[in-house]
């Protein structure tokens, strides 16, 4: 190994509803991108049903890493490393891609790297945007996550706020959901595309926690309104959107306008807010990356947009195929931490019988912003394990050393 660029990493994600796998080059050059959704499942039961998305992972792994493989014309004996997604998300699921990685690693001598999902969300943005150095300022929204983290470096994230119930993704979901929508590419793109008919102003939907002068987020109350608003007009969701009459398609469209501007708002105004804390914490900031599923949103996108340029910053949002989950960002992650040095040894062939996955369901991304508490905050904060921020600074040092020492011949030379 002599050079970043020869690198080629595998990325695999399995931590939620899509299988994902990817070869990226350490130049940043994507060989291959494949993506498998469950959009399928997520039609019949409303969500992931974790048990669901655990089968339907381990019946597209073999086929999404094979032909993501073959994409890229390369076999497992040209790659330098595997990267896959460690947490968090759901264990059942995640295990699934942990497992494909650990026996390519084992069978083809490979070191393996362990990859934080919302890490690989915000720095694929560095894959795109070259000139994007660290620090910088990063939102990622999600289905299960809206965090804004000031990312210091590569591992070292603090954070600035997160969501104190639900997601924004979540919540563009069940209001397709209710508003009759067609769930087959997620809910969000649905609410989006009918958002384009409606009235934003129509339906007076409150801002979540104007009151609290804080960075974190709600979105549970904004749900809430669009179920009592969607009721109070009688709209029936058993009727798709298809169906409807013109004046019932009209409401849903008025609806799903006014619930993404104020969705949206609540974003601008949390990001207003953070860009002021993260330029009194890294003055040199110049960027805000905006990552995660709900990035690809094109109003989302504009309105974050302004917010930047108002404070002389610039938005980094990567196109829509590197939002939502993907091998990508999984890869190139793992080509990132690789190069510092951050990675396990080629697992044996046979596990030991005590072997135990490491996996991190719960896993947050960095410590919080002391100043930033909110008092809001009835968060969720039975954690599993420690932020991948803490383990950096500290115990994790202590393993990497180790196997530095351990693995001189195969620490790569730059
Ligand atoms: O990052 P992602 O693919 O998976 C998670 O890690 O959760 O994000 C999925 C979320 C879903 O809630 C989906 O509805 C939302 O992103 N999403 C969107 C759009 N595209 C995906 N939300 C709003 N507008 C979109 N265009
Ligand atoms: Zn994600």
């Amino acid at each position: 190994m002599s050079s970043k660029d020869d690198l080629i990493v595998l990325g695999i994600e399995t931590s939620c509803d899509d299988t994902a796998a990817a070869v990226v080059r350490g130049s940043g050059e994507i060989l291959s991108q494949v993506v498998s959704s469950q959009a399928d499942l997520l039609v019949q039961y409303g969500g992931v049903a974790p048990k669901m998305a655990e089968e339907a992972h381990s019946q597209a792994i073999d086929p999404v890493v094979q032909e993501a493989l073959d994409k890229a014309n390369l076999t497992e004996r040209d790659l330098s490393a595997v990267a896959v997604t460690i947490g968090p998300g759901l264990s059942l699921c995640l295990r699934v891609g942990v497992q494909k990685a650990r026996n390519i690693a084992s069978c083809f001598n490979l070191p393996v790297v362990g990859v934080h999902h919302m890490e690989a969300h915000a720095l694929v943005a560095r894959l795109i945007e070259r000139e994007l150095q660290f620090p910088f300022l990063a939102l990622l929204i999600s289905g299960g996550h809206n965090l804004l983290v000031l990312a210091h470096n590569l591992g070292q994230y603090t954070q600035l706020g997160t969501t104190i119930d639900d997601a924004i993704g979540e919540a563009f979901d069940k209001t397709a959901k209710w508003l009759g929508l067609d769930l087959r590419r997620s809910g969000g793109p649905a609410v989006e595309k009918l958002a384009l008919e409606g009235d934003s102003q129509a339906v007076k939907f409150s801002t979540p926690m104007k009151q609290h002068k804080d960075c974190n987020f709600s979105y549970a109350g904004l749900k809430t309104q669009v179920r009592l608003a969607i009721e109070s007009r009688n709209i029936d969701a058993t009727i798709p959107i298809s169906s409807a009459s013109s004046q019932d398609r009209n409401s849903r469209a008025d609806i799903a306008a006014s619930f993404q501007r104020v969705a949206v708002l609540h974003l601008e105004e949390r990001c207003q807010r953070a860009i002021e804390w993260a330029l009194k914490i890294e003055p040199s900031i110049k960027h805000l990356v905006v990552s995660g599923g709900v990035a690809s949103n094109k109003y989302v996108r504009a309105r974050l947009d302004q917010v930047v340029r108002k404070n002389s910053l610039q938005l980094v949002c990567p196109p829509p195929s590197l939002c939502t989950d993907n091998g990508v960002m999984v890869a190139w992650t793992g080509i990132e931490h690789f190069c510092v040095g951050r990675y396990d040894p080629p697992p044996p062939v046979i596990d030991p019988e005590d072997f135990v996955y490491d996996l991190r369901p719960r896993w947050p991304l960095g410590e919080e912003y002391a100043e930033g508490r909110s008092e809001a905050r009835s968060l969720r904060t039975a954690r599993i394990h420690p932020s991948l921020t803490s383990l950096i600074q500290g115990i994790y040092a202590t393993t990497i050393v180790a196997h530095l020492l351990k693995l001189g011949n195969m620490i790569p030379q730059f």
